[in-house]
């Protein structure tokens, strides 16, 4: 096999399904899977993760996939499931890194079962690692195993990357566990964010939870006689993947016909700002009477941990909030708002990408959002992006029609100015945000976190790349 590289990540390329004795394999819809799964065709080596499949007993069959990498599942239990990913992974770090503390829900006993499922996944990663191999561990759910491996094998090279917002120290040490967590990331030799803020937030929390002395500027802690470099690196995507061509979607075309169309792409997460978008489109045809029949918001939404209250609970309600706006404006012939909640292969989401004339984000907080990217990278015509302040990405694609997204009367202000953009002007900047999403791309991405690494050990990189 080529390539020696050992990724490993909660979500996987693809969650697995069984039905009626044979496994159907669905790609998952992640921004961590889009970016890393480019980086490890590129790379080779192998997968670690988990597949979305519950099983009971440690003895039922895991897959074992060999491609262009080796995709190795790992099964969890409902109980690992409920506490691990629902109950601490999405329960308390994911509201919290997202700055929303009244989300969070904190039970003891969720992260004893998170402290236990990364010490399974740094157990069987360990079974995994050859001589040379680097380890690259994923996102907020594994925090601990880069501790758990340097405890079994000090000399192991460990790479993270951190998907989500980190957050200020004040909010970050509102649960019990932020030491531990910090000490586990501190296992990792390189950890990764997506933007400065991102990376000062977790030197100050290094900083102030450890009374460890950091340097800012080089982004170096010491910890337990080793330099742990912090850097930060926001993630590209592989532009070539969205220049091809693409079928129609025919339910759509009957949709759009003559309409100026916003776009919305987005699990239904409640810190996409999915409502906040909705009551902005409302605002703007309550302000704009002249475009209704004229316009229509197609918002992908597509259902996402659904075994979690907070999310059945967001789910119902923008639901409800597009039937309001449809029930208020629209009519026999026209719908203001149609919800599209399923998820779309890349493909399709490149043909909703083209016959959009703008693409809104109004994430309340987001890591990166790779969604604002492909946009970009798919349009052969220009096309707008309303990009909400608060996401990772607003600060590469600051030539966007930025945003803050608790503002429904902005946000109607920007829906107006993105159709009404002459188009000299609308050009002009999509020839800038162009430019930032070519020249950082996957490929930027990957030398600029990891290059020097990949190097170092015996992966194979150079080789392929
Ligand atoms: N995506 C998809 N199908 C869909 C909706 C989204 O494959 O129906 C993909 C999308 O192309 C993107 C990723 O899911 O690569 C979402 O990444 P993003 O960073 O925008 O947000 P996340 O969901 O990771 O928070
Ligand atoms: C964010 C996280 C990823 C996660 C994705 C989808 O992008 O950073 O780690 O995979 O959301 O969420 P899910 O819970 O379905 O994996």
């Amino acid at each position: 096999m080529r390539g020696n590289l050992l990724v490993v990540s909660n979500r996987g390329p693809f969650t697995i399904e069984e039905n009626n004795g044979s496994l159907k394999y669905r790609p998952a819809v992640s921004g961590l899977v889009s970016a890393v799964l480019p980086a490890v065709k590129k790379i080779g080596g192998t997968w670690l993760a988990w597949a979305g499949r519950i099983a009971e007993k440690p003895a039922e069959v895991q897959a074992v996939i060999k491609d262009e990498f080796q995709f190795v599942e790992i099964l969890l239990s409902r109980e690992e499931v409920e506490g691990y990913y629902e109950g601490y992974a999405n329960g308390v770090l994911w509201p919290l890194c997202h700055l929303m503390p009244e989300k969070v829900r904190m039970y003891e006993e969720n992260y004893r079962i998170y402290r236990e499922v990364n010490q399974k996944f740094a157990q069987k990663a360990a079974t995994l690692l050859r001589t040379g191999t680097l380890l690259w561990i994923h996102d907020y759910h594994l925090a601990l195993m880069p501790h758990f491996i340097r405890q079994k094998n000090p000399w192991q090279r460990i790479a993270f990357f951190w998907h989500i917002p980190f957050p200020p120290v004040e909010l970050f040490t509102i649960q019990p566990w932020a030491e531990e967590i910090l000490r586990g990331l501190l296992g990792a030799d390189i950890i990764g964010f997506h933007i400065d803020d991102y990376r000062e937030n977790f030197l100050r929390a290094v900083e102030r939870v450890l009374k460890l002395p950091v340097n800012y500027e080089w982004g170096t802690v010491y910890y337990n006689g080793r330099e742990v470099l912090v850097k930060a690196v926001p993630i590209g995507i592989e532009t070539k993947n969205f220049q091809k061509e693409v079928p129609e979607i025919t339910e759509i075309e009957q949709e759009i016909a003559g309409l100026k169309i916003f776009l919305g792409v987005e699990r239904l997460d409640y810190t996409k700002g999915l409502k906040e978008k909705i009551q902005g489109f409302a605002r703007f045809l309550e302000k704009n009477p002249e475009y209704r029949g004229k316009v229509k918001l197609l918002q992908v939404a597509v259902p996402t941990r659904e075994n979690i209250d907070q999310y059945q609970t967001y789910a119902r309600e923008v639901l409800a909030e597009a039937a309001k706006v449809n029930e208020r404006f629209g009519d026999n012939h026209w719908q203001p708002i149609k919800i599209l909640k399923r998820n779309y292969s890349q493909e399709e989401l490149i043909y909703l990408y083209r016959i959009a004339d703008a693409l809104v984000i109004t994430s309340l907080e987001d890591g990166l959002n790779l969604v604002a990217k492909e946009y970009i990278a798919s349009r052969k015509e220009p096309g707008v992006l309303i990009l909400s302040k608060r996401t990772g990405v607003a600060r590469q694609l600051n030539a966007a029609l930025l945003v803050n997204p608790y503002s429904p009367e902005e946000i109607a202000l920007k829906m107006k100015e993105a159709i009404e953009m002459p188009d000299t002007l609308k050009k002009k900047s999509f020839s800038l945000l162009k430019e930032q999403v070519i020249l950082k791309n996957n490929e930027w991405w990957l030398e600029n976190f990891l290059g020097k690494e990949l190097r170092l050990m015996d992966t194979g990189f150079g080789k392929y790349y």
